[in-house]
């Protein structure tokens, strides 16, 4: 099998990556990967002589053309991914996330390939703290920010390719991922490496905000049972009831990390923030037979810090970049009031 991993130098294609070239020696994979701040051929190190790495951009048709004539397979990671970039500048992610896939949709529709479609579960919007209810595939979509609503498009650019001309399609919809090689912009890494560098913690707003975290390993062993055995057409939600408050994660890792569990920050909230995040994953169990490896949110933090403490020469040059960044927009607040739903007071 010939695989185009679209996005293969980011933080969960790369992983895709290196994941597939150790359990799969027989796929031949070619990465597209237009090495925005986002990528780093360093993600791919160790695997860069098994696999064929192009530079360039998903939106360039002609590119895209000649990749997918030759692939059984086309993986589509590449995205703009960040919330707090999106709220900024949206127009990369219109870009990318819209124009990008839809490029990729007509290659594939020409050429007859296979197609599975990376997303998230933020297509969905969010869920209030008590709501007994998770997403699952019938949830209606509701996006929240130019992320979310770029995404929510380009899975319904994806529904539609498969409706109306037959596309061999699957999408999958995930939760938050954590584990080796996330940029040092997201929420697990920024406060790991904050705290290596003696710099204190930050968390948006109250911190009540939950995310439904999932192992890098365990979202691609799930891609990896669509692509296998996943019915054309269909979407399934990825995740790995993994529900856990933002301020329980940041004391977490002070903990592990042998700090006060009380040393961070409180800063801006994010505008329009998602209150909750969380997924019905019972059609991939059942159907698929896929269940998750890591269940132990801890230990796979634990895991997670001691890659970031013994791969700082991987995270360093995207540091200062990304903290001045944080630094023209967020500033440090009071504690807002307990009981808040993460907005300040
Ligand atoms: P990332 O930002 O770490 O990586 C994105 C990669 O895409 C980078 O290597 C970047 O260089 C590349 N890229 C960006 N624009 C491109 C373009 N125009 N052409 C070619 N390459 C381009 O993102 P990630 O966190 O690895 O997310 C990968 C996918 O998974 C995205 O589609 C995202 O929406 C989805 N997703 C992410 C999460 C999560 O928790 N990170 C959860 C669910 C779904
Ligand atoms: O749910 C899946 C989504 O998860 C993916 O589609 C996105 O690509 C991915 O970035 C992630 O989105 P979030 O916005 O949930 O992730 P982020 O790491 O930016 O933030 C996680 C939570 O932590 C969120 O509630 C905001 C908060 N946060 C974030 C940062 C960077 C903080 O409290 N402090 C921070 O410094």
């Amino acid at each position: 099998m010939h695989i185009l991993v679209t996005g293969g130098a980011g933080f969960i294609g790369s992983n895709f990556v290196q994941h597939t070239v150790a359990t799969r020696p027989e796929a031949k994979i070619t990465v597209l990967d237009a090495l925005t701040y986002a990528g780093t051929k360093a993600s791919l190190d160790g695997v860069l002589d098994r696999i064929r790495f192009v530079e360039g951009d998903i939106a360039d048709a002609a590119l895209v053309d000649s990749l997918v004539a030759g692939v059984d397979v086309v993986v589509h990671f590449a995205a703009e991914s960040h919330n707090d970039n999106s709220l900024a500048n949206p127009w990369p992610f219109v870009q990318t996330n819209l124009v990008g896939t839809f490029t990729l949709l007509e290659a594939v529709r020409r050429h007859g390939v296979r197609y599975h479609h990376i997303s998230t579960d933020e297509v969905y919007g969010d869920l209030e703290l008590d709501d007994p209810q998770r997403f699952c595939e019938s949830t209606p979509y509701n996006p929240s920010s130019p992320y979310s609503s770029t995404k929510a498009g380009s899975d319904l650019l994806v529904r539609a390719w498969v409706r109306s001309f037959g596309v061999a399609a699957t999408i999958s919809n995930c939760s938050n991922n954590y584990g080796p090689r996330q940029h040092v912009e997201k929420f697990i890494p920024r406060q790991i490496t904050n705290i290596i560098d003696g710099v204190r913690p930050k968390l948006y707003g109250a911190g009540l905000n939950v995310r439904d975290w999932i192992h890098v390993d365990d979202h691609n062993s799930a891609v990896w049972a669509i692509i296998e055995r996943g019915r054309i057409g269909e979407t399934y939600l990825i995740g790995a009831d993994g529900e856990v408050d933002n301020l329980t994660v940041i004391r977490e890792i002070l903990d592990l990390m042998g700090q006060p569990v009380d040393a961070f920050d409180h800063v801006t909230d994010r505008a329009g923030h998602d209150l909750r995040y969380a997924i019905d994953s019972t059609r991939l169990r059942t159907e698929l037979g896929w269940e998750p490896q890591y269940r132990d949110f801890r230990s796979g933090l634990a895991a997670t810090i001691d890659w970031y403490r013994d791969n700082e020469s991987w995270w360093r040059p995207m540091k200062a970049a990304t903290e001045a960044a944080y630094a023209a927009t967020q500033q440090v607040v009071a504690a807002p009031v307990a009981g808040g739903s993460g907005e300040e007071h």
